[in-house]
């Protein structure tokens, strides 16, 4: 979704608002724009498309000065095109939002009736109106801006130039975030995230829910949603949060992708003692699972099914039942809540928008609430009674990866906790699933080494229109997780299927230039899904099989084994196999976009952090 720089610098801006853009580029978007204070001011340069497009308008019509605010806009509200990009301007104000502002036709309207004339399709424009109203009204900044932001229905993050007050940024956060990073020699700068602000500088203050505040050289006044001032505190992130590259690696998924063993292991140690042989103490104290009769997961995207992953282990190891939605489903949907359930959001950002709101929705019916989540500081780990955290670091590429197995890692040393403290297993089988858990950092790294042969069939496959993944138990979810990602990043369309559901519809688009990739580790359902193979193979359909036993699958005859191409993975227990068995399906994904030549890291119409509905 849309991000956003702002910076008070004491040299000029342009150049470093557009590497910070660049930073931003990750999150999706169709088009960027900055503004700087020239002196009579705030000007702005937008251009649709790409930074190196804003880039060019800049090299043409350079824009001097020391003060000034950019953005990249993933369209909502009227059309990618630079008339609908950020800044906005009105009169003396000039402006950048992030979010959506839900009563803006009602706002426009009342503007309009005063003749006031629109530029752009946005809802973000009204937003310029107001200030310059109020402003023009006489009333001093401060409570011009207060009152406008009291007006604004919806979600927000903002930062905003005024004509005449050359060193100050106007910035506000309802819905999305936004952070205060604090420079060298007074510079001043705001942003979307930390990342936006990464290369200038690791002190950051994260701006609390409702939230604004006027920036100056040198320091912030921050006031709260009642317009009360208030000191928020100052953090220094990590350098690996300030600051991503992608290194040798050609795309930061393919970085991502390498970079699971570690970002497993990390997660995997905030949860396990390996030296006890079980889940750490804190995590067993934070949350009495025996006292929980009932999981509500609530996620969207990935997210969602790292959850439907876990609840195969939650319900097979801890006999607690769980139910998995789509947050955007839930919200709206009065789910009939039993007492004693505990609602989980899963997301990496912990800011998307209908999982945050179905996370509030849950605490309003009284719920206690954990957030699964990779951005510690967000606002669903700030929210939730409980925050069980994942270590993959910063996720650039849009498509999700480290995050969604540092997610399963985590859910599957809670469904262990949870069984535990359930009775359902004794302490000797606790010590066998964390030194189980433990040995998957290992096992990931060895998947990485199918690349080759996944480099091998992705030619092919790179040419289909459809591709069906199949997947049986909690394969099926990561069928579904499979299609997911290769839809995503290289437009193929793909369907996943739970593998016995083929018979019942899937079975009739099987033909040659269908394949159908089937994720079949070495588990109890081993034969079931072979059967499927059989099916699949004998009406010529390209069965793409991932097994850790190939030497199981049963013979074809000549003909249908000409279409088998069976991939093999490294062999490993049941309870870890969604950890394993998802990097050759992101390799597969991934290996078919770069065949096709699509953007991987910014798929198109895609955004990191959905942060409006
Ligand atoms: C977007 C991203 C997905 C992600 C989903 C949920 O759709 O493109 O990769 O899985 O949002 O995001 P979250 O931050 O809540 O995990």
């Amino acid at each position: 979704m849309c991000g956003i720089i702002g910076i008070i610098g004491n040299s000029d801006v342009a150049p470093r608002l557009l590497e910070s853009l660049r930073r931003l580029e990750y999150r999706g978007y169709d088009s960027a724009g900055i503004a700087v204070q020239t002196g009579h001011g705030p000007e702005r340069r937008r251009a649709e498309g790409k930074i190196r497009n804003l880039e060019a308008v800049i090299d043409e019509q350079p824009l001097p000065g020391v003060v000034g605010i950019g953005h990249t806009r993933w369209a909502t509200h009227g059309a990618p095109s630079v008339r609908n990009a950020h800044p906005h301007h009105y009169g003396k104000v000039t402006l950048v939002h992030n979010g959506i502002i839900e009563n803006f036709a009602e706002l426009k309207a009342e503007l309009k009736a005063k003749g006031q004339v629109f530029e752009s399709d946005t809802d973000t424009e009204v937003i310029a109106h107001l200030l310059n109203d109020a402003l023009e009204g006489g009333q001093p900044l401060k409570d011009a801006f207060k009152r406008v932001l009291d007006r604004l229905h919806g979600a927000y993050a903002l930062a905003i130039l005024v004509e005449g007050e050359e060193n100050t940024i106007l910035g506000a956060r309802r819905g999305s975030p936004l952070v205060i990073g604090w420079g060298e020699n007074d510079e001043m700068f705001l942003g979307s995230d930390a990342l936006a602000v990464g290369p200038f500088t690791q002190r950051v203050t994260y701006l609390e829910e409702g939230d604004w505040v006027i920036l100056s050289r040198g320091g912030a006044q921050t006031f709260d949603a009642q317009g009360f001032l208030v000191n928020r505190p100052v953090t220094t992130v990590s350098a690996s949060a300030a600051l991503v590259e992608k290194g040798s690696y050609r795309h930061f998924m393919e970085k991502e992708v390498h970079e699971q063993p570690d970002s497993c292991q990390r997660t995997l140690s905030a949860y396990l003692d390996p030296v006890a042989g079980e889940v750490r103490a804190d995590i067993k104290a934070a949350l009495d699972f025996s006292q929980i009769v009932r999981i509500q997961i609530i996620a969207c995207g990935t997210a969602y099914y790292a959850g439907s992953v876990a609840r195969y282990a939650f319900e097979k190891l801890a006999g607690l039942p769980v139910d998995v939605e789509v947050a955007s489903e839930f919200r709206y949907r009065s789910p009939a809540m039993m007492p004693g359930t505990l609602a989980v959001a899963v997301s990496q950002s912990g800011e998307t928008a209908d999982t945050l709101a179905a996370l509030r929705w849950c605490k309003d019916e009284g719920l206690k609430t954990a957030a699964v989540v990779n951005v510690h500081s967000s606002t669903m780990a700030r929210e939730a009674d409980l925050m069980w955290p994942t270590h993959a670091g910063p996720e650039i590429g849009v498509a999700s990866t480290k995050a969604f197995t540092a997610q399963l890692s985590a859910l599957l040393c809670l469904a262990v906790c949870a069984a535990r403290q359930r009775g359902r297993i004794t302490a000797h089988e606790e010590a066998h699933l964390v030194q189980v858990l433990l040995e998957s950092p290992g096992l990931i790294s060895q998947a990485l080494g199918m690349d080759a042969d996944i480099v091998r069939i992705t030619h092919k496959l790179s040419k289909a229109r459809d591709v069906i993944y199949l997947g049986r138990g909690d394969m099926y979810p990561l069928a579904l997780e499979g299609a997911l990602k290769l839809k995503e990043i290289s437009y193929i369309h793909a369907e996943g299927y739970a593998a016995g559901e083929l018979k019942h519809g899937p079975i009739a688009l099987i033909d040659e230039n269908t394949p159908v990739v089937v994720i079949a580790p070495d588990d109890a359902l081993f034969e079931k899904t072979a059967s499927n193979v059989q099916e699949v193979a004998a009406r010529g359909g390209r069965v793409i099989m991932i097994t850790d036993t190939p030497e199981k699958v049963p013979a074809l005859s000549e003909d249908a084994a000409r279409t088998l191409t069976v991939v093999k993975a490294p062999a490993c227990d049941p309870f870890i196999a969604p950890l394993v068995y998802s990097v050759p399906i992101q390799l597969l994904a991934y290996h078919t976009a770069v065949h096709k030549g699509t953007d991987v890291d910014q798929p198109r119409n895609l955004a990191k952090s959905v942060t409006v509905e």
